[in-house]
């Protein structure tokens, strides 16, 4: 094991909202664990958003997403990106980039988390090319209207979100003539 300042340098935390969990998510976990010897996915609070899902329920989604994972985990923390990081002596915040509008709220906490705990690396993964597009907010927008999402999610989330919203995809044919 690599340390630095005390700190495991190849544990890294996976910090997000995940409301809910999405391909492009599962992306970056999954190439996280060819770079780090563990990958802790953890679902945190941000004080911007509301979310859909319980923390318990995202959770839930999470944990069968990355089963085949062997060096990923998911936990949930009430607090700082940079108190979990200690708690569990992660070295590393792995995020991921989709556009350039990413960039500055993305360098903003990358900032926010140094000033607040030197010693941890935040490492910023490009997003696969044909998850470049692809939000949360975008895919519980498409559900809302019944659109399909199962290209974008596991199939448990998407059962999960169709449900939320009262919907099935295709369209059964009550909700399709109204
Ligand atoms: O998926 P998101 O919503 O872009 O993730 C943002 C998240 C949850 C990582 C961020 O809001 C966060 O770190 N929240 C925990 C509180 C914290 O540490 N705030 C200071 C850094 S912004």
């Amino acid at each position: 094991m690599v340390y630095r300042s005390g700190v495991a340098l190849l544990i890294a935390l996976y910090p997000g909202s995940f409301d809910p969990i999405t391909l492009g998510h599962l992306d970056i976990i999954e190439r996280g664990c060819r770079l780090f010897e563990l990958v802790i996915v953890v679902v945190l609070p941000n004080r911007s958003k509301s979310p859909l899902f319980s923390v318990e329920q995202r959770l839930g989604q999470i944990r069968p997403s990355i089963s085949h994972l062997a060096n990923a985990k998911v936990d949930s923390f009430e607090g700082l990106t940079v108190d979990y990081a200690r708690q569990m002596k992660a070295g590393v915040v792995l995020r991921g980039l989709r556009v350039l509008s990413d960039f500055e709220k993305e360098l903003q906490m990358a900032h926010v988390n140094a000033t607040l705990a030197g010693e941890l690396e935040t490492v910023f993964l490009v997003t696969s090319t044909e998850y470049s597009f692809l939000s949360s907010s975008l895919v519980k927008e498409i559900a809302s209207f019944g659109g399909p999402i199962h290209h974008l999610v596991p199939p448990h989330v998407a059962l999960d979100i169709h449900k939320c919203y009262g919907k099935t995809f295709p369209p059964t044919k009550t909700e399709s003539v109204q």
